[in-house]
């Protein structure tokens, strides 16, 4: 494929990049063959990058955030429906399923602009329903990260929107109540890892990885987790990534109601709290991918200032370097400064 310079000014979204953009701290603020989006041109723009080469040729239709928005709007809906189906006993509609699974994979091709997206829609109303959603595209994020074939795709997109399913067994209040649950509440919340698995069982051509994500999603490597305290090496790759995708979903929609959580806040539990207890291999894939994705972004800190983020730590992502005035302060160094927010 031929390259060609183009300067920056002339950026378009949707113009494939023919090199690894670095900046001055040797951080990767975007990489070859990533797709441009209106954000990432910004960054370029930014660093006073005068000219770079793209990917003649190759021009791929950037969804908007309007586009990305009407078709998660549309999943939302259609995962609803099939909630409701089987909640009054009509049964499970596969080619609903697939119609949401095949609206899912239409965004595998595109880069960076599905975690842009989700951060822009996030938010508290219908979360069961959204959440699924939210769940099949950051597992579908992950495994391209991992470089999974097509068809283990499929599947994650399909377990991530089903890994849920058995919800719609679980009593009403008990689903919805706003206080801490009972004991014998979170017994019965417990349940709905089987109840799913006993939705989808009899469902014909059903792959065994799904069935396996909706019954062992919340296992946890050091057999702390339910429904039957399973260990790391019996739980299935596909599981694991849903398992790391439901709690990164949860995480960030919580930020909602807590109001000050940053992303950084949660790759600081992914990377201290959730050893032990979720995959190593799929946290780090994440939160190596994720954490990039920031570089170049403007924050504000505890002590008021503003400053932008230069570079990421791979071992130690919530803790990156910040350019603020003429200084740099190294997180890992400076253990009291905390980023408040996230302007950009
Ligand atoms: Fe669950």
């Amino acid at each position: 494929m031929e390259k060609v310079f183009v300067y920056s000014s002339d950026l378009v979204p949707g113009m494939k990049i023919a090199e690894t953009i670095l900046n001055d701290y040797g951080a990767i603020v975007v990489s070859e063959g990533t797709v441009l989006d209106d954000n990432l041109i910004g960054k370029l723009k930014n660093l006073g990058i005068y000219r770079l080469q793209i990917f003649d040729r190759e021009f791929i239709k950037v969804e908007t955030k309007d586009v990305f928005q009407k078709k998660y709007n549309e999943n939302v809906k259609k995962v609803k429906e099939l909630i409701w189906d089987i909640s009054i006993g009509n049964g499970f509609n596969s080619a609903k399923v697939n119609e949401v699974v095949d609206s899912v994979l239409e965004k595998a091709d595109e880069r960076s602009d599905i975690v842009n997206c989700l951060n822009q829609i996030r938010s508290a109303d219908e979360y069961t329903y959204s959440h699924s959603v939210n769940v099949s595209l950051i597992s579908l994020l992950i495994g391209r990260w991992m470089k999974l074939n097509d068809e283990k795709l499929r599947l994650l997109v399909q377990a991530g929107l089903l890994h849920d399913i058995g919800k719609t067994k679980v009593p009403f209040d008990i689903l919805n109540k706003p206080g801490k649950l009972t004991d014998e509440e979170f017994e019965e919340m417990k349940k709905h890892t089987v109840y799913g698995y006993r939705i989808l069982e009899s469902v014909p051509l059903i792959d065994r990885d799904v069935l396996a994500a909706v019954l062992m999603h919340h296992e946890r490597e050091d057999g702390s987790g339910y429904p039957t305290g399973l260990t790391g090496e019996k739980i299935h790759l596909i599981t694991k990534i849903v398992s790391v995708a439901d709690i990164f979903d949860a995480m960030t929609s919580n930020r909602v109601y807590k109001g000050k959580e940053t992303p950084f806040d949660v790759f600081k539990y992914m990377e201290e709290d959730s050893i032990g207890k979720l995959s190593p291999v799929v946290v780090n894939v994440l939160l190596n991918n994720m954490a990039n994705y920031y570089i170049g972004d403007k924050v504000r800190l505890n002590g008021g200032e503003t400053g932008e983020i230069v570079y990421i730590n791979p071992r130690s992502v919530s803790k990156p370097i910040i350019k603020v005035g003429n200084r740099y302060i190294d997180m890992m160094v400076e253990k009291d400064v905390k980023i408040q927010e996230i302007i950009s």
